[in-house]
């Protein structure tokens, strides 16, 4: 036999030399969850190890983040429904909550790099991601609430605006925005290809943020769709988007694998809610090893090819990486 593949698997150090891909914790993105008010971490149960924080606490946790290594954050707001209206007015209010913790966060951190989610869906009540008019998700007249939530981000001194939105050309309406008002150097991460999946429902958990009517499909990616995602990067690129993102991560490799491919941006995974809360489950009933399962997941959304991974697990996997 002239190849003998098994060579290079022989020892724990060949192994090491014969390794393809390698996870950095520079290279995650943890997402958090805040709220308002004041109190202890409040935990979303179908999400364990995963809280709610008020303003001082998240201070503390980024804190600890950032002694694992951690530098990179997204986060959501969990807005009480009393704030909720069909406009998501509460989302461009500057004074709001998440503004005033985003700016918190950045004056006490400046050097941690902050990303913002931007849709209605936290703030409507509606709980979709776009305006409702008579049932239907009108796109062109969302653009300008994304527009405007965008810069209000930006203001609070957002590193990396996140539209998570998929309405057509938000994009280029969010580029506009942004250097129309001055924030030429605020970067954005666009949600290119984010498939209606079941995956976000722990999240939605998390925020209270499920559609009141009907489900997302009409603006989220269907999960049959492959080329269409490519249709989603060329676009979105041509936009203006520093950075393209898949979403979620486990069932949509062969896209991650893709747009890595095709695109020449980098090239995020976004490792959703469910897809963290499946491993919590199981684990929970003793049928997988947490941190094989976690670690050999988290390799697999890197080597598909995704440069940056948001994933609940970062912190978990930080501790590890870092032998902490
Ligand atoms: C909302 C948004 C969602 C997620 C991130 N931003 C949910 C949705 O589209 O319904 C899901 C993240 C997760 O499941 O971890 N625009």
């Amino acid at each position: 036999m002239l190849q003998r593949p098994r060579r290079n698997r022989r020892t724990s150090a060949i192994r090491d030399l014969a390794r393809e891909t390698h996870l950095r914790v520079e290279q995650f993105i943890y997402p958090l969850f805040v709220r308002d008010g004041i109190g202890a971490p409040e935990s979303i149960v179908s999400m364990p190890g995963i809280m709610r924080w008020c303003e001082e606490d998240v201070y503390r946790e980024i804190e600890s983040c950032m002694a694992l290594g951690i530098q990179s954050f997204v986060l959501f707001p969990a807005v009480s429904d009393d704030r909720k209206d069909k406009t998501a007015s509460y989302g461009l209010q500057s004074d709001n909550f998440y503004l005033r913790i985003i700016r918190g966060i950045k004056q006490r951190f400046p050097e941690v790099c902050i990303m913002s989610d931007v849709a209605m869906d936290p703030y409507s009540s509606d709980g979709h991601d776009g305006l409702v008019m008579d049932g239907e998700i009108i796109n062109d007249a969302t653009l300008e609430i994304l527009g405007a939530m965008a810069v209000a981000q930006a203001d609070a001194g957002v590193d990396i605006i996140g539209p998570s939105d998929m309405m057509d050309g938000r994009v280029a309406h969010i580029r506009g925005a942004l250097d129309g008002a001055g924030f030429n150097n605020t970067s954005i991460m666009s949600y290119t290809a984010k498939y209606a999946s079941a995956f976000y429902g722990p999240f939605r958990d998390a925020l209270d943020s499920a559609p009141k009517f009907g489900d997302k499909k009409t603006y989220q990616m269907d999960p049959s769709n492959r080329r269409e995602a490519l249709r989603e990067a060329y676009l979105d690129q041509a936009e203006g988007a520093d950075f393209l993102m898949v979403k979620p991560a486990l069932s949509y490799l062969d896209i991650i694998s893709d747009l890595s491919a095709h695109a020449d941006v980098p090239i995020a995974a976004y490792n959703v809610s469910g897809e963290y809360s499946m491993v919590k489950a199981a684990v929970e009933r003793g049928w997988m090893d947490h941190d094989r399962v976690m670690l050999e997941i988290l390799t697999s959304i890197r080597r598909a090819g995704a440069d940056i991974t948001l994933t609940y697990f970062a912190k978990d996997a930080a501790r590890l990486l870092q032998g902490k």
